[in-house]
């Protein structure tokens, strides 16, 4: 019904347009009730389905990726369409507006979408406030830093937000590989990387000894245009500093091989979606095999399908996210997910 009928309709208007009224949509469906009769249609409960990882016990592998409810808005309602986790973010210490509209494209003929969004977000402060709602469904935080604030600077935008977020989400997330905030990919370099994982780390560390808690999962999110030179570095990286893990991979750069006309598929931002797949699963596989399974990955970047997810996770990934692939093929691919992982 998805694809025949609500995609086709949703597909005819502008696709940040069309974002927004979901998130009212859904709400809707929620406040009228029907919250349990979405959850059991998309829910799968299966023990066999469990997943621990960095210390957090996954009801299921498939995650929501970051960047659709960046505000922390609906992240209960959407754990509803069999999610068994929810990130949110990315985050910023203030409030931006994002880069101006139009600044997200649809390239159909690809399965893709482009994106030049631009960290727009109320800041860490006002989600800080929506995860104090009471939930059940493990969140991530992902955190970046505000555009106006110099990359010499950027530390104390990661370490606020890590401090203002920290008593509210189950892992974080370091963003420095969305190519649409200027200069912050820079940060994925050697030198400035490991020392903000550091800080990073370090403060990790003493908010949960304040806390009297085991620490909190710190993930690098990385880009899947780095070449084997610097994924080979990011390994050192996470070796060096000690935390926890990795998310691949974020948007990339590339426009090869689009069937999109050029006019659209030159739209400056990041690329997500079906061209992005193989890449993706090449950078996860690239980066289990140098580390030797050393720490866990979350593989993300053009899952459309049951059998993207399972390639994603024999190439090296514990658990998995989507989000172009939510929006092409509808909701009802996490369960297919779901059921096949049940299968594998
Ligand atoms: C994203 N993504 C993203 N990632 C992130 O770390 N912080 C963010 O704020 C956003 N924002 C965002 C907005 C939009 C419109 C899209 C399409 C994507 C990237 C996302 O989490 C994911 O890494 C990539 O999109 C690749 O996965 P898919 O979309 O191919 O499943």
């Amino acid at each position: 019904m998805y694809k025949q009928i609500i995609r086709p309709l949703l597909f005819r208007f502008d696709p940040e347009k069309v974002h927004h009224w979901s998130f009212s949509g859904i709400r809707i469906l929620f406040s009228l009730g029907l919250g349990p009769i979405i959850r059991k249609m998309y829910t799968i409960r299966d023990p066999r389905l469990e997943r621990e990882v960095f210390g957090l016990k996954f009801p299921n592998p498939v995650g929501l990726a970051a960047g659709f409810d960046k505000d922390a808005r609906l992240f209960r309602e959407l754990a509803g369409f069999g999610f068994g986790f929810i990130e949110i973010g990315t985050l910023t210490p203030k409030p931006q507006p994002g880069n101006p509209k139009k600044r997200l494209f649809r390239l159909k003929a690809d399965q893709a979408i482009i994106n030049r969004m631009g960290f727009n977000n109320g800041g860490v402060k006002q989600a800080v406030e929506r995860l104090k709602v009471p939930h059940k469904v493990l969140i991530g935080g992902n955190i970046g830093k505000n555009k106006i604030t110099p990359n010499d600077e950027a530390q104390s935008d990661y370490l606020f937000c890590l401090r203002e977020l920290y008593p509210y989400v189950d892992y974080f997330v370091v963003n420095v590989s969305s190519p649409n905030t200027p200069g912050l990919r820079e940060l994925q370099e050697k030198e400035p990387l490991t020392h903000l994982l550091k800080v990073l780390k370090d403060s990790g560390g003493q908010l949960a000894k304040e806390a009297g808690e085991r620490e909190k999962p710190l993930l690098l999110k990385i880009a899947p245009d780095l070449n084997e030179s610097q994924l080979t570095d990011i390994v050192e990286i996470i070796r060096e500093t000690g935390i926890d893990g990795v998310i691949a991979t974020n948007t990339t750069i590339e426009r090869e091989g689009l069937r999109t006309d050029k006019e659209l598929r030159e739209q400056a931002g990041g690329l997500s979606g079906k061209p992005l797949r193989d890449r993706s699963t090449e950078v996860i596989r690239f980066l289990a095999k140098q580390s030797g399974g050393a720490f866990p990955i979350i593989g993300v970047g053009g899952i459309h399908s049951p059998e993207d997810a399972l390639e994603k996770i024999e190439a090296g990934a514990s658990l998995v996210q989507l989000w172009t692939g939510f929006i092409y093929e509808g909701p009802g691919l996490v369960r297919r997910i779901n059921q096949a992982v049940l299968k594998a």
